[in-house]
């Protein structure tokens, strides 16, 4: 998945996918938790594969003696988490990376501790593995988490699975029991389009069927955990896809060199090769392929490159060189299968950063059309995503991306979600195709453009948006404002939240969805006012600060002023204007802003005006001020007289 750079597995594919003996390549994940016996596997796979140095098996003997779980016996966990351990020290980083070599082959597998976060891990992990071990513990059976690693593997676009019944000792080594997993799992997996599916019974703890067949299940006539992963075929890289440079870097460390850098996503290029610009159609010759280890006349899936064009052209980070032949899609709306995974919900409407392997644009999602339920895989209508559910939505981007269908291509055609207000990756995202509709639907050319009209109101436009709790006196002082600025000679118009509410939000509630798209529109239409030449007031709680910020970059530069009216709810809930705190309070009322529903105030406004104890017209001068002060650096009463 596209991610920050600390994420980056390894270089995947390309040349990379056989080694200097010619070893292929095995990269994989490991889907179950710590109780499943998931370290107690990878430690005993390196352990019993000769994997681990000497020095560390001293220690581990020595350490499972003394904190082990597994009696006399080694406790491989304690391997496997005495290195994380290590790296939870270090540099946090979301997934490592192990890699090890058998005879046969080279392995890289994607650890993605944790419990909670897994669902994260693993979609922002594993989107280059090729396999995945889903660790079932056979006294459980396949629970509800393994029916969603495995949904999720198969979106993410893992072909082959392994299914590794483990624990099988503390069944007796029944083969029965393990018939019964396997048909369970293959009656739901039947629909998730894996090519392979390789049920092993298997004790991580004993070594059972790890590196070596055992003789306790006499029954099983497969091979063991390393035979499987050391044989099943992996796909060729296919250097016929059409070629794909995202464009991680613009290398320009003089006037006469100019190469843009990035690694190889599909495809081949060769020096003369034409290639095409995704975003803005422009071509030309490739003059050089340059390398770390020299020039090549030839650059394949997977290897790091930079490209010397035979022409100047304007290609930045973020957009892709193309064969001319097959070129992606360059489009601002597009449906996508999103994986959720942070604590606060997905809301259509809200603002997100989008970030693709090198680009990085604002995002919302304007229609999620339903979410799936991992039991059935059956579609339910849904107006959130929660953490660790799978939805399908349209996206809407701020700027054309250009891009792939995921089908087509996992490393062009998957995104992550960003969070604005906390910066943490909250969602991964495979894109399924272009909407139409962005195809056709253009922006209209105008001619009277929003200078001309300032020029004729005979001042500039602004917006003014006033946030706080209801009843902190946002609709009085928007008023006595409105008043005010009117009898100055400006062109007004205030919106006020109960007033839309009655019109044009009339079919929105009070939810944390319903509230994002209140302040969707309501910032939408303050726009437009504004790009007709009005000073807009807007007076809406607006609660949440993503929104806000969403309004504020949608207005032009030094025209959106946020004035914070600060009244302390005990206060709000005194006046109480309306009577809506006292119903709040018993429970009439649900989802009210600052009892049941949160408030986050304003960190860096324009203007932080404290009520208490303040008459509304002094307020309403303060905010005139400062809109003059910051749009003319006078005043307008300075002005007229
Ligand atoms: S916002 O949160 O979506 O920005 P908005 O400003 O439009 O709210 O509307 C708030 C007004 O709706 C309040 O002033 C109050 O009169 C009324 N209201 C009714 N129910 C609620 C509620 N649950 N929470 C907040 N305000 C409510």
């Amino acid at each position: 998945m596209a991610a920050a750079p600390t994420d980056a597995p390894p270089a995947s594919h390309g040349e990379d996918r056989l080694d200097a003996q010619n070893k292929s390549l095995l990269r994989f994940i490991t889907c179950g938790s710590v109780d499943d016996g998931k370290s107690t596997l990878i430690g005993r796979l390196l352990y019993d594969a000769k994997l681990i140095l000497d020095d560390q098996v001293a220690t581990l003997e020595s350490d499972s003696r003394r904190h082990g779980t597994a009696g006399e016996d080694i406790d491989f966990a304690l391997l496997v988490d005495g290195l994380e351990a290590e790296r939870e020290q270090g540099i946090t980083i979301d997934v490592a990376y192990r890699s090890f070599t058998t005879e046969r082959r080279r392995f890289i597998v994607a650890d993605t501790p944790g419990h909670e976060e897994y669902t994260r891990n693993m979609a922002t992990g594993a989107s280059t593995a090729d396999l995945a071990v889903v660790l079932v513990d056979a006294r459980k059976g396949i629970l509800q988490q393994t029916r969603r690693h495995s949904y999720i593997a198969s979106l993410i676009g893992i072909r082959h699975i392994l299914l590794a019944v483990n624990k099988i000792d503390l069944v007796g080594y029944d083969r029965a029991v393990f018939d019964r997993h396997v048909a369970d799992f293959m009656a739901f997996a039947r629909d998730l389009g894996f090519s392979t599916i390789q049920p092993i019974p298997l004790s991580a703890r004993h070594g059972d069927n790890v590196t070596r067949r055992s003789d306790k299940t006499g029954w099983y006539a497969g091979p063991s955990l390393i035979e499987h992963l050391e044989t099943v075929p992996v796909e060729e890289v296919a250097l016929d896809r059409p070629f794909r440079l995202p464009v991680q870097y613009v290398i320009r460390p003089n006037l006469d060199f100019r190469g843009f850098a990035g690694q190889v996503a599909s495809g081949s290029v060769a020096v003369g090769d034409t290639v095409v610009v995704a975003k803005s159609g422009q071509s030309s010759k490739v003059r050089e392929i340059v390398t770390h280890d020299g020039p090549l006349d030839r650059a394949v899936e997977g290897q790091a490159v930079t490209l010397v064009l035979e022409d100047q052209l304007d290609v930045s980070r973020g957009n892709m060189l193309v064969a001319p032949a097959g070129r992606p899609s360059v489009a601002d709306q597009f449906q996508a299968h999103v994986i959720w995974f942070d604590h606060q919900p997905l809301l259509p409407g809200r603002s997100y950063i989008l970030r693709t392997e090198t680009d990085s644009v604002e995002a919302t999602v304007t229609a999620l059309k339903y979410s799936v339920d991992i039991t059935s895989f059956s579609h339910i209508a849904a107006k959130a995503l929660q953490m660790n559910e799978v939805g399908v939505c349209n996206v809407s981007t701020r700027a054309p991306i250009a891009f792939d269908p995921y089908g087509e291509n996992r490393s062009t055609g998957n995104f992550i979600l960003i969070d604005r207000t906390t910066n943490r990756t909250a969602g991964a995202g495979m894109i399924d195709y272009a909407l139409r509709r962005a195809d056709n639907i253009h922006w209209q050319a105008v001619e009277v453009d929003r200078a001309a009209r300032a020029a004729l109101m005979g001042h500039r436009p602004a917006v003014i948006w006033l946030t706080g709790l209801s009843g902190s006196g946002k609709s009085t002082v928007a008023n006595r404002l409105e008043s005010l600025l009117h009898s100055l000679g400006y062109h007004t118009y205030l919106l006020d939240g109960d007033n839309i509410r009655h019109g044009l939000n009339r079919d929105l509630g009070f939810t944390d969805e319903d509230r994002v798209e209140n302040i969707r529109r309501v910032a939408e239409v303050a726009r437009l006012m504004a790009d007709a030449g009005l000073i807009v007031i807007v007076s809406f709680i607006s609660p949440f600060r993503s929104e806000r910020q969403l309004a504020r970059e949608m207005m032009a530069k030094g025209e959106f002023f946020e004035v914070f009216i600060d009244t302390p709810i005990e206060e709000c809930a005194r006046r109480d204007p309306k009577g809506l705190y006292r119903k709040a309070m018993s429970g009439e009322i649900k989802n009210f802003t600052g009892i049941s529903s949160p408030y986050e105030p304003p960190e860096n406004p324009e203007l932080h005006l404290r009520t208490l104890g303040t008459d509304p017209n002094d307020l309403a001068m303060r905010i005139e001020e400062m809109l003059a002060t910051r749009m003319n650096g006078e005043t307008a009463r300075d002005r007229d007289v």
